[in-house]
This record gives structure tokens, sequence and C-alpha cells, in this order.
């Protein structure tokens, strides 16, 4: 099931967070997200109260960013990082939103193939942006 983020679910989150991610967000950040929701937009993946995932996404004049996406490794290639993608997509397009981007790491090739089929396209290129790994930006228009 995928529901909208509580402050309940702040501490399992960083803890996903901190294990899946290089840099991660403190618990601040993950509170703002949420509460914050007329921006943010902070959703969880959960099945029988065991939280597997999560999305965060920003919509600003109907213009779309996917911050954040987030699977635990456990039970990570069973589809449910396509199935919050999905719904984050859909949630902005509810929103009014046309385009949507995201950076995502050029080592990521997972996070990348799972962009890519959900059709985003390659927009530009940031040399060494995470260190020494450059920076992918995509872009995806014509939410509908
Ligand atoms: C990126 C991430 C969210 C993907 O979630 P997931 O649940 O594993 O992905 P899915 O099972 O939905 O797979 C989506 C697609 O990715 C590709 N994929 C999934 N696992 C893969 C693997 N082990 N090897 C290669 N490709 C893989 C497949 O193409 C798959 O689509 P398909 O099954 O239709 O071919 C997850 O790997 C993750 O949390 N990674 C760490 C955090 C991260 O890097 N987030 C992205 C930040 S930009």
């Amino acid at each position: 099931m995928i529901r909208k983020a509580t402050l309940k679910d702040t501490e399992s989150i960083f803890t996903l967070s901190s294990n899946a991610l290089d840099s991660t967000f403190n618990q601040d950040f993950i509170n703002d997200y949420i509460i914050i929701d007329n921006i943010y937009h902070f959703f969880v993946l959960e099945e029988n109260t065991n939280l597997l995932g999560f999305i965060i996404l920003w919509e600003s004049d109907k213009y779309g960013q996917i911050i954040d996406l987030v699977v635990t490794e456990e039970q990570r290639s069973k589809g449910y990082g396509k199935q919050l993608l999905t719904y984050g997509l859909d949630y902005l397009a509810t929103l009014g939103v046309k385009t949507v981007t995201l950076e995502v790491k050029a080592t990521n090739l997972v996070a990348i193939k799972l962009y890519e089929l959900a059709g985003f396209r390659l927009d530009h290129t940031k040399k060494n942006y995470y260190g020494d790994t450059d920076g992918l930006f995509y872009l995806k228009e014509d939410l509908n």
C-alpha cells in the first residue's frame, strides 16, 4: 500500500535512507518534507506496517521534481521502485504538472534503467556533480 508519509514514519525513513544513500537527509529535513506538504509530497510504501520504500516529490507552479526514491535493499528488483515512481508521476499529474525532472548519479544503472523505462530522457550531464561521479539530469515532458 502506498500512502502519504506522517511524522510517525520519520525514524523508519531515516534508517532506510541512511542505509541506501551516500548522503542522507537528517531527521529534521525528513520532518520538513513531510510537514510542508503543499510543496513536498512524501509517500511511503508499506506492507503489514513494514516500510519498504519511499518517494519524495516536489511541485511548484506545475513543475515537478523527483527528490528521492528508495526501496529497502532486501526488497529490490521486485517492482516496488516502479510502483512508487508510477504512483509519484500519477500524483504529480493530478496537480497539473506537465514536466518532471530528476538528477541521478551516472553510476546508478538500476535507477537510470527505471527512469528511462518510465519515459524520462537525458537532458544534460554535469561533470563530477557528485564528487568524482557525473550527474545525469533527466526530463519527462507531457505528463498525463
Ligand atoms: C533505484 C531503486 C529505487 C529501484 O527500485 P527497485 O524496486 O529495485 O526497482 P524495480 O524492481 O521496480 O525495477 C525497475 C527496473 O529497474 C531495472 N532493475 C531492477 N533491478 C535491477 C538489477 N538488479 N539489475 C539491473 N536492472 C535492474 C529493471 O529494468 C526494472 O524494470 P523491469 O523489471 O521492468 O525490467 C532501488 O534500487 C534503490 O532504492 N536504490 C538505492 C537508492 C537509489 O539509488 N535511489 C535512486 C536515487 S536517484
